[in-house]
């Protein structure tokens, strides 16, 4: 929470409260955080810690650690480093950096950094030969995994953002620019001009493009926000029958991303999913959706020997990811985690993040009385009575 108040002085207001802000009243976003202190940790005493093993397998990927990065759209607002930033700590520390679709580098660029193993999400597009051609590069540039996110029908009510104005982020001309400019309130205007290098940056390079969609032969001109373009472009009429679709066109590692029961995730399964990740995308979407460390426990006992399960939402401290896995989750996924540091510091702000977060599963791991990961389970943790 240090690296969010070092975010919330660097970013321009706008910015900041699309990183930070969620759903309707903020329930499920605060709830997704304090629903780890639901659960206790209950520790095995005397159970020789001397070496601590961190290592597992996901989605077929060694990782050094059970976290992987989240997908989150347009990295470069927060920092011009973006998110190849973040690709290079995560390639450090030993885990699957995921790209969005909505991401501000692309495909290939992504790609070309470093050799840690890395995952692609995709949302299904009304237009299906947008979501083909995605594929095709994700194979061309071989990612380890596909992720489809299907929490998004429509954009979650982010009402921070109509306070704001935030429409980002804005293509095209300096007039398109100065057109969005004219729409802000004040306080977006008077919050913009106190951190010029990054209204000079926004206003003058074109890396703050939805480049993937930008550089994709069939999709729309991007002239709105991403509110906007998500509501016009994104599939409502998206079923299981599409999932099985694309499950064959990618012929790997599957992901679905935004399921939070059981049912759903037996349906992900039987469409050809290799993995869920439980989330309600950070309390972006359905305000109201249960935290997803409270989703783990009803779905591993039903699907875990078919399915891989991470745990997506609220993680920010080594004891959550220790008690995710603990009642049954293979991993652990985080957000805002990295982006408040990535906003704070760049690429060694991420790493420093990481840092602290590794350390803590480490001594978690260790105070707890397990040696690694792969020997947590429930007899590790409790419902808090
Ligand atoms: C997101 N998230 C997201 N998810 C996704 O599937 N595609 C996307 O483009 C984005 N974009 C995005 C932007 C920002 C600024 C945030 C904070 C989040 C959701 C993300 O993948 C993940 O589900 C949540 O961030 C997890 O919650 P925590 O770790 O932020 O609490």
């Amino acid at each position: 929470m240090d690296f969010r108040r070092i975010a919330r002085r660097r970013l321009p207001w706008p910015a900041f409260n699309y990183l930070d802000g969620g759903a309707d009243d903020e329930h499920t976003l605060s709830r997704n955080t304090a629903a780890f202190d639901d659960y206790e940790l209950l520790p095995s005493q005397l159970s020789d810690v001397s070496s601590i093993d961190t290592s597992t397998t996901l989605l077929g990927e060694h990782m050094a650690w059970p976290v992987m990065i989240s997908p989150t759209g347009a990295s470069k607002l927060f920092h011009a480093d973006g998110e190849p930033a973040v690709v290079r700590a995560a390639e450090k520390f030993g885990m699957i950096y995921s790209l969005s679709t909505l991401g501000t580098a692309t495909i290939e660029d992504v790609a070309a950094i470093g050799s840690g193993p890395k995952m692609y999400q995709v949302y299904m597009f009304k237009d299906r030969g947008l979501t083909e051609n995605f594929v095709e590069r994700c194979k061309a540039a071989q990612y380890s995994a596909l992720c489809l996110t299907v929490d998004t029908p429509l954009a979650g009510n982010r009402e921070r953002d109509l306070v704001t104005g935030f429409a980002a982020p804005p293509k095209g001309s300096f007039r398109g620019h100065l057109n969005y400019i004219r729409q802000l309130p004040l306080r977006s205007l008077v919050s913009f001009a106190r951190h010029p290098g990054w209204l000079a940056r926004a206003m003058i390079k074109e890396d703050l493009e939805l480049v993937n969609i930008t550089s994709n032969p069939n999709a729309k001109d991007i002239d709105t926000g991403i509110v906007e373009y998500i509501n016009e472009q994104f599939d409502r009429s998206l079923t299981w029958k599409e999932v099985e679709w694309l499950a064959q066109l990618w012929n790997g590692p599957l992901v679905i991303k935004g399921v939070q029961t059981v049912e759903d995730c037996r349906k992900a399964a039987d469409s050809g999913a290799t993995a869920v990740m439980l989330s309600n995308h950070g309390g972006r979407q359905l305000e109201g959706a249960p935290a997803p460390v409270d989703c783990i426990a009803a779905v591993a006992d039903k699907l875990r020997d078919r399915l891989e399960i991470i745990c997506d939402g609220g993680v920010r401290r080594g004891t959550h990811v220790v008690k995710a896995l603990a009642l049954g989750a293979n991993a652990c996924s985080i957000g805002r985690g990295y982006l408040y540091a990535l906003a704070a510091g760049g690429q060694a702000g991420v790493e420093r993040a990481l840092e602290l977060l590794k350390s803590e599963v480490e001594r978690t791991l260790a105070l707890v009385g397990c040696s690694s990961v792969a020997k947590l389970g429930r007899s590790y943790v409790r419902l808090r009575r």
